[in-house]
């Protein structure tokens, strides 16, 4: 499986810029973007990104509001904030580097097992498994062929990664689960490693074993008139600047909803993505 999987990297692996590079900093920006945003979309805004903030101690010293508006049409904004945070943390306590430990990569604010142990694989090389949306659905059809909870995927995961390879064997499982081992029309008839793949093996019985596997996402909530498209609302205003806190529930496209609107607020306050000052509300 290994030799195979290995072979249609090297020619069907995606070129993204954050495989043309080991600078763990470049890294963790990288995966932190992805954690909840599509490769397109990362793209261009990863090398934005890097040109303005090239280091952790040139991302430490900017404001947290140049770090939310640069951060605008990636989603998810408290992952900006978590990533300004993070780069404080570098600077005051590993001289401006990202810490090459679990452990330590684990205390970093919006970094969770799988964002720590993917800045170890792709900037320290090291042979650990990953399992994420995508990886997970190979774990768990070509590793297992079955349903796994969070511990049995990590552990399948680990087992399956050829000793000094890490590296290339976490991208190629990313472009695999993207590209061929896909949710819903898995392309089997295409698939490199089919013939070691314990659920094709099988015949591909019912239930998909990525039905209700760790890792792999619920599919995203609603969208529309959630909590969160409320928020997006506010904070992409904030952007712009200050707003008073009377127009908020205008603002989040809850007119005649203030107490709604009102929790939102609170809600950003806490989460460092916006500032209260009188009845101003500004990014902080
Ligand atoms: N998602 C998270 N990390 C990735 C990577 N290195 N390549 C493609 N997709 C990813």
């Amino acid at each position: 499986m290994e030799q195979l999987l290995l072979a249609w990297f090297h020619e069907h692996g995606r070129d993204l810029p954050w495989r043309r590079t080991r600078d763990p900093y470049a890294i963790l920006v990288s995966e932190v973007m992805l954690q909840q945003t599509q490769v397109e979309r990362v793209v261009p805004r990863y090398l934005r990104w890097l040109e303005r903030w090239p280091t952790a101690a040139a991302l430490a010293d900017a404001s947290t509001a140049d770090v939310i508006r640069e951060w605008q049409g990636l989603g998810y904004n408290r992952r900006a904030v978590n990533l300004h945070r993070a780069a404080c943390v570098m600077v005051e306590q590993h001289d401006g580097q990202v810490p090459d430990g679990l452990d330590a990569l684990l205390t970093l604010p919006g970094v969770g097992p799988y964002t720590a142990r993917a800045v170890l694989v792709f900037a320290f090389e090291r042979d650990l498994g990953l399992v994420d949306t995508n990886a997970g659905r190979f774990v768990a059809r070509a590793g297992a062929g079955r349903r796994l909870d969070a511990r049995e995927a990590q552990a399948v995961a680990d087992s399956l990664v050829p000793s000094g390879r890490g590296w290339a064997w976490g991208q190629a499982v990313f472009d695999l689960g993207a590209l061929v081992c896909t949710r819903r029309a898995p392309a089997c008839e295409r698939c490199p490693v089919s013939g070691d793949c314990a659920w094709y093996g099988a015949g591909r019985p019912d239930p998909d074993p990525v039905t209700g596997s760790a890792g792999i996402a619920a599919p995203q909530s609603i969208f529309a008139g959630s909590d969160r498209q409320g928020r997006g609302r506010l904070v992409d205003a904030l952007r712009h600047g200050a707003v008073a806190a009377a127009r908020a529930a205008d603002v989040a496209g809850w007119p005649g909803d203030p107490g709604r609107a009102q929790r939102i607020v609170e809600q950003l306050v806490a989460d460092g993505l916006a500032r209260l000052d009188g009845d101003e509300l500004s990014l902080p």
